[in-house]
């Protein structure tokens, strides 16, 4: 088993720079299939995830090329796709789910194995579904399979989303811009990856108004044709690095940003006191003084990102003053609270709130990083505790950042990856 090990380091120092976004690249993948023909997506991530979204393509037919040196992605997709995602890659992954949209739009069909819920939550499809079936959709379970069929082809509709999920507006949008007719589609999701996409669609042929806002007009056209697309900076990443710069007292600059899509991170890491300065792509993050507790409340974008909660948790357990974080989105996101008591860090959960008691120092020790983001936060984690710390379960984080070890090394960490 690897893990990560990790010593109390100095303030983190250097230069970093971000990939593109995790939580973009993914669903820009499975955007490619409704075109025939080469779609390029510049600015790859080097993750785990993209290696098993190309996977997952290559079953339906695609040929996927992975060019790690150019961070370049090529998927060509021929005249004929197949329709099936299999429940080996999609319960390692599932953000595969995003391929129902594209797969029922050019097919007409898809059969999807379903994903069950994962380390943070339960994590329901109703949304998708309810989208999906008004846009013509037939829709069942079948041996684990959701089973979704438009016999008749897909119709525009007026839908509006009972909450703004990510994924459940990636599919419906998806969807949409290959259906007959016009969409009105109300309460969608406005994170930065969901406008990526949208951008990315409309540089296909789609026609789509009202980008990066609540409510999205889509006039279906008949074809797609594929493109180049340079997906958009990780804010979630840039978010770590910040973070990782506030807690160990460093002074961090972060290349290849978009500020624009961080405001309120970037205003609560001021609130704990941190200096900011960000210059076009670049983003330097600097502190000087033990951070100052800051209470947070995830909501869906504009608000603050559930996926930097844990995160910020860490920061406030070794800050000065009492906090208190709210989480909204996933019900067991605070699985990792737990591991990070055994740090050392004074927390209470209560329902979705969690109170955190700032001490001066955390305690070495082995813990266990239960998903992409908890795997991260203890990293953080350990590097302001004594001793040594081990974070096991390493290839959660593996899954959303490229060169992990070696970026916070470069930054003086003194981290690495062990058997253990
Ligand atoms: N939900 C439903 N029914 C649905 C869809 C969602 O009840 O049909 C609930 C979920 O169970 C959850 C909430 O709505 O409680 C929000 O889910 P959403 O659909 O918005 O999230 P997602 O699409 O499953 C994406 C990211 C997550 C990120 C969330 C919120 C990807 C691959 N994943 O998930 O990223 O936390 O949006 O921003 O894009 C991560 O990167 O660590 C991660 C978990």
């Amino acid at each position: 088993m690897e893990a990560f090990r990790v010593e109390r380091s100095g303030p983190l120092k250097g230069d970093v720079r971000v990939p593109g976004a995790k939580n973009s690249v993914l669903k820009l993948m499975a955007a490619a299939v409704m075109a025939e023909g080469l779609t390029t997506l510049t600015n790859v991530p080097q993750i785990l995830d993209v290696e098993i979204m190309a996977e997952l393509l290559r079953r339906l037919g695609c040929k996927v090329e992975h060019d790690i040196a150019t961070s370049t992605v090529t998927i060509d997709v021929p005249a004929k796709i197949g329709h099936k995602a299999d429940y080996d890659l999609v319960r390692k992954m599932r953000a595969s789910i995003s391929v129902l949209g594209p797969l029922v739009a050019r097919c007409g069909e898809a059969d999807i194995a379903l994903p069950g819920g994962d380390a943070i939550g339960s994590r329901g499809l109703d949304i998708h579904m309810q989208g999906l079936e008004k846009l013509g959709c037939h829709v069942h379970s079948e041996h684990g399979y959701l089973i979704v069929r438009a016999e008749n082809g897909l119709s525009g509709a007026n839908i509006a989303l009972d909450f703004p999920s990510v994924g459940a507006t990636e599919n419906v949008v998806m969807a949409a811009v290959l259906a007959k007719g016009n969409s009105n589609i109300d309460n969608v999701a406005r994170e930065p990856e969901i406008v990526d996409l949208c951008n990315m669609l409309v540089k296909m042929g789609a026609k789509i108004n009202g980008i990066g806002s609540s409510v999205l007009e889509i006039t279906g056209v008949k074809k797609l044709n594929p493109t180049t697309h340079n997906v958009v900076p990780d804010r979630i990443v840039a978010g770590t690095w910040a973070i990782a710069a506030v807690m160990t007292q460093g002074d961090i600059t972060i290349h290849g940003v978009k500020p624009s899509d961080m405001e309120l991170v970037l205003e609560k890491l001021r609130d704990t006191g941190a200096e900011i300065k960000s210059v076009e792509d670049r983003l330097n993050v600097s502190m000087h003084t033990r951070p100052k507790a800051v209470d947070i409340v995830t909501l869906p974008y504009p608000g603050f990102p559930t996926d930097l909660q844990p995160q910020m948790i860490a920061l406030n357990s070794i800050a000065t003053g009492s906090s208190m974080v709210t989480e909204n989105l996933f019900e067991a996101r605070f699985r990792f609270v737990n591991e990070l008591a055994r740090l050392g860090a004074d927390v209470k959960i209560n329902g979705h709130h969690c109170l955190v008691r700032g001490k001066e120092i955390l305690s070495g020790a082995p813990v266990e990083g239960t998903d992409v983001r908890a795997g991260a936060s203890l990293v953080l984690a350990g590097l302001v505790a004594d001793d040594v710390t081990y974070v096991t379960e390493v290839h959660h984080v593996d899954r959303g950042y490229s060169n992990f070890v070696e970026n916070l090394t470069g930054l003086g960490a003194n981290v690495k990856r062990v058997e253990m």
